[in-house]
C-alpha cells in the first residue's frame, strides 16, 4: 500500500516548538511576515537571520516524540511506499529515523549561499556572515522557503499523490497552500489527524482528533495490523 503523510507544526509541538498559528497568532514572538518573507529578509537581514539562529539552536535541546518515531516504524515496514512530506523544517523526522522526508518549506539545518546557488548542511549561526564553504562570499540565507516562495519538488509530490493508496495529514491548519490542497491531489483514501478540526478538515473521508502523540501511533498500529485496509 502507498501512504503518503503530510505534517506540520503540530506534530512536532509535543516536543516543544512552537506551532504558528495556536496561540496569539505571532510565531515566537514575531509576525511570521516580519521575518519569514524574502521583504523582510531585504529590509532588516540580520534580524531575519537572528530568528531563524534562535530556531535552529533550538533543536538541539528538543527531541523526537511518538509521533515521529510512529512514522520511522511504519517506514521500516512498508519502504519506499512511504513518503513523509512535511511542511516543518525541524529535523525531527530524520533524528526519530524517518529517510524518505521530503521539506517543501525548506530546512533549518541547511544554508543556502544565494551568490553560488549551492546549499550546505548547516548547524552554526548565520547571522554573523560565515563565508560560504563553497565560493567564500558572505552570503548564505537560511535554506527556508519563504511566504511568496516556490515550495520544494512539489512535482514529486504532486506525482506521489496521485500514485497513493491512503493520504493522511498530521497537526496542519490547512491554511498554507500548496499543503492546504494536497487532499484534493489525493487519489487515495484520506485522514486527518489534527488536535482540532483543521480549516478543510470536511475535505478528508475521516477527521480524527487529538493529539498526535496518541493518534499518529494508534494509526500506525492499526495499519500494520490490517495491512490490506486502504480505507480509513
Ligand atoms: N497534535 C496534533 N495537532 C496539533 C497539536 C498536537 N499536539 N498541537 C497543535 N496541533 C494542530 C493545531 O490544532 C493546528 O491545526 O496543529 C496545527 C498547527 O497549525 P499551524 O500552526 O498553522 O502550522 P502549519 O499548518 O504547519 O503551518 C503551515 O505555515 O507559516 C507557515 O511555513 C509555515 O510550514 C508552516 C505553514
Amino acid at each position: 500500500m502507498r501512504v503518503v503523510v503530510l505534517t506540520g507544526a503540530g506534530i512536532s509541538a509535543e516536543s516543544g516548538l512552537s506551532t504558528f498559528r495556536d496561540s496569539d497568532g505571532l510565531w515566537e514572538g514575531h509576525d511570521p511576515m516580519q521575518v519569514a518573507t524574502p521583504e523582510a529578509y531585504a529590509d532588516d537581514p540580520g534580524l531575519v537571520q537572528r530568528f531563524y539562529d534562535d530556531r535552529r539552536a533550538a533543536l538541539s535541546r528538543v527531541e523526537p516524540n511518538a509521533a515521529h518515531h510512529a512514522l520511522a516504524r511504519l517506514e521500516e515496514a512498508l519502504g519506499d511506499d512511504l513518503l513523509v512530506v512535511t511542511q516543518n523544517v525541524d529535523d525531527l523526522h530524520e533524528r526519530a529515523g524517518s529517510r524518505r522526508v521530503h521539506h517543501i518549506h525548506g530546512r533549518l539545518r541547511s544554508a543556502w549561499c544565494t551568490t553560488c546557488d549551492v546549499r550546505h548542511e548547516w548547524d552554526a549561526p548565520l547571522a554573523d556572515g560565515p563565508p560560504c564553504p563553497g565560493c567564500g562570499v558572505s552570503t548564505l540565507r537560511p535554506d527556508i522557503v519563504w511566504f511568496g516562495e516556490v515550495p520544494y519538488g512539489m512535482a514529486l509530490v504532486e506525482q506521489a499523490l496521485w500514485h497513493c493508496d491512503l493520504f493522511v495529514s498530521v497537526g496542519t491548519s490547512g491554511v498554507v497552500y500548496p499543503a492546504a490542497a494536497f487532499v484534493h491531489w489525493a487519489r487515495g483514501a484520506t485522514l486527518e489527524l489534527n488536535l482540532e478540526p483543521s480549516a478543510g478538515a470536511t475535505d478528508f473521508a475521516e477527521s480524527r482528533q487529538g493529539p498526535a502523540t496518541r493518534l499518529v501511533p494508534g494509526w500506525v498500529d492499526e495499519l500494520l495490523r490490517d495491512g490490506s485496509r486502504t480505507s480509513p
